[in-house]
């Protein structure tokens, strides 16, 4: 309990007084969205994206000096709530939020382009404050209410937090709490998808664009990337209220290949987010993917961006990881410090390839959560099953999204359960070591380890399109090595008492991959029980190279 109550309220920023005169706000106040455990989905979307059309970004020389003189100039317009600072790269910029959308959209109309230089006149939350001799500081209010820091990034004390834990559930806490992303890195990310659905929306006045993917699931860490999904009709896979006006817009018919259409409009966005909006950079069309995206670079964020068209089980998919953070507490540390492990591990990568991905890795997190007794998490069936009519209706290119949409309904069963996030982390490296993945699938949707369907070393079946393995990139060397490495790390967590006090629980774990890495013959890493390959798998078909390249091509 103690835990959790830290878990809830401390956010992953840390205030920081820029001056002591200017301290006049509390910080409880930055996002008291996350308090409440009840929320369903779409109103977080609906409450991030109010807050992001309330805000704007401007760039300054000095944010000490300018901090003030941008709260006096912005607070012509409405009443300022929240003002951020973070740097990126030589940049310094201030988030600034209003109470209301209105003074956001009053100062916006308020700003002018730069006469001096030649300039696209798009308009967009990404603002610069030109120098003002005339004003003199001494005019300047320091009444501004908040600043913070993005400097959470690189957490310097990170491994003496971990060393004076108490336990590794302890650990996994505050590894949790001290790379989740931070409440700037989520604004930044909310306002990129708000100025891009203003962008479009001059030719599609409904459009919506929903992020997906570990920003919104409750999974993300700092420099996570930004996931978008475009819905044109702005429906968001509802069904469509009932139409009262007997006027309807004439017909535009498109093209009788709906992949070649959402190709045709990936294409004209990609055209515009490079050639009109402020701040994207880098851009990638990549039409002949399954899902065509068109991938940029944000400069004044410093977020990496994929934005997609035509289905939106990634926004359900994600939505689904949401509910599962919502309905027991362990689920996001456990995911973190799995995530983690993978990544000291080197079993993930940042490229696509032939290794497993951090969303698999989660799917199996899931999976490993429905199966304990008592069971944590519900199965993907039973949350079909307890749908209500409408209120949980999805659906989107022929494939029924539907589940019950609220967790509150699985929040107490979960409790049954006492296991703590050290047995817990313990057991999930247990199971990868010992689930027959020659034989078995994994399936969030009965929680059962069906036969597989395929003949990849890895079927980890897809939820929502249940034709599909998220797993079918892993080959057998890299399955090899995730079956190894969780047993690697049972054994350092295991003889834990032999290592010192600053080198214990999960700090054992990228260390000795470390030592392993420069000296692959040490001594430690040759006590570790070996792993025979053919264990574990009964044949070897695996063809790695035309893996990689599907995996590359995809
Ligand atoms: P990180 O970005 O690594 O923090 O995690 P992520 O969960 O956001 O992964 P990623 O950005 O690679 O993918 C974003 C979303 O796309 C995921 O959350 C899934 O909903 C979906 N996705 C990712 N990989 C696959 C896949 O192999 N198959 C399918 N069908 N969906 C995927
Ligand atoms: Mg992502």
């Amino acid at each position: 309990d103690v835990f959790r109550h830290v878990r809830t309220f401390s956010t992953a920023d840390k205030p920081t007084v820029v001056e002591e005169s200017t301290k006049t706000h509390p910080s409880t106040n930055v996002c008291t969205f996350s308090l409440d455990k009840r929320q369903c989905f779409d109103d977080m979307v609906e409450f991030r994206k109010k807050q992001a059309r309330s805000s704007v970004v401007v760039q300054v020389g000095n944010p000490l000096k300018s901090a003030a003189l941008v709260n006096q100039v912005c607070s012509r317009h409405g009443n300022v709530s929240n003002l951020f600072h973070y740097t990126h790269k030589d940049k310094e910029l201030l988030l600034l939020e209003f109470d209301s959308e209105l003074s956001a959209v009053n100062l916006l109309a308020s700003c002018s382009h730069n006469n001096n230089v030649k300039v696209i006149p798009a308009a967009s939350p990404f603002l610069w404050l030109k120098a003002m001799p005339s004003e003199s500081s001494a005019s300047m209010s320091a009444r501004f209410p908040l600043i913070m820091n993005e400097d959470n990034l690189a957490n310097d004390n990170l491994e003496e937090l971990l060393s004076n834990a108490k336990s590794i559930s302890e650990q996994m806490i505050i590894l949790e709490d001290q790379t989740r992303l931070s409440e700037i890195g989520h604004r930044l990310r909310w306002i990129t998808c708000v100025q891009i659905e203003r962008m479009l929306s001059g030719l599609f006045p409904s459009l919506q664009v929903l992020p997906f993917g570990s920003f919104v699931n409750g999974c993300g860490r700092n420099g996570c990337d930004l996931d978008m999904a475009v819905s044109l009709d702005g429906h968001c896979g509802m069904e469509p209220l009932e139409v009262k006006s007997p006027l309807i817009f004439q017909a535009k018919a498109a093209i009788n290949n709906p992949r070649l259409q959402t190709q045709r409009h990936i294409e004209v966005f990609a055209d515009i987010l490079q050639n009109f909006t402020t701040g994207c950079t880098q851009v990638q069309r990549i039409l002949q993917a399954r899902v065509p995206i068109v991938k940029f670079y944000h400069e004044f964020t410093g977020v990496d961006c994929d934005l997609s068209m035509g289905s939106l089980t990634g926004v359900f998919m994600s939505e689904l990881l949401y509910l599962y953070d919502k309905i027991d507490w362990r689920f996001r540390p456990l995911v973190t410090a799995v995530r983690h492990w993978g990544a000291w591990a080197r079993l993930t990568d940042m490229v696509p390839g032939p290794r497993i991905t951090n969303f698999t890795l989660t799917l199996m997190v899931v999976f490993f959560l429905q199966r304990r007794s008592p069971a944590i998490l519900p199965t993907l069936s039973e949350m079909i099953k307890l749908a209500r009519p409408q209120v949980d209706t999805r659906q989107t290119n022929d494939v029924d999204c539907t589940f019950l949409r609220d967790p509150a309904m699985f929040q107490e069963r979960g409790k049954l359960n006492q296991e703590s996030l050290e047995d817990l982390f313990v057991e999930f490296l247990r199971f990868i070591e010992s689930f027959d993945f020659n034989e078995r699938s994994v399936s969030i949707i009965t929680g059962t380890a069906l036969r597989k369907f395929d003949s990849k070393p890895l079927y980890v079946q897809n939820p929502l399109e249940r034709e599909l393995n998220v797993g079918r990139n892993v080959n057998l060397k890299e399955l090899t090595r995730v079956v190894m490495e969780a047993r690697n790390a049972l054994y350092i967590l295991e003889t834990q008492e032999d290592q010192g006090p600053a080198n214990w629980g999960l700090l054992a774990l990228p260390r000795a991959e470390r030592v392993r890495r420069l000296n692959p013959k040490s001594s430690h890493h040759n006590h570790v029980p070996q792993i025979d390959m053919k264990d574990l798998f009964s044949t070897d078909t695996d063809d790695e190279i035309d893996d990689f390249i599907e995996a590359k091509v995809s």
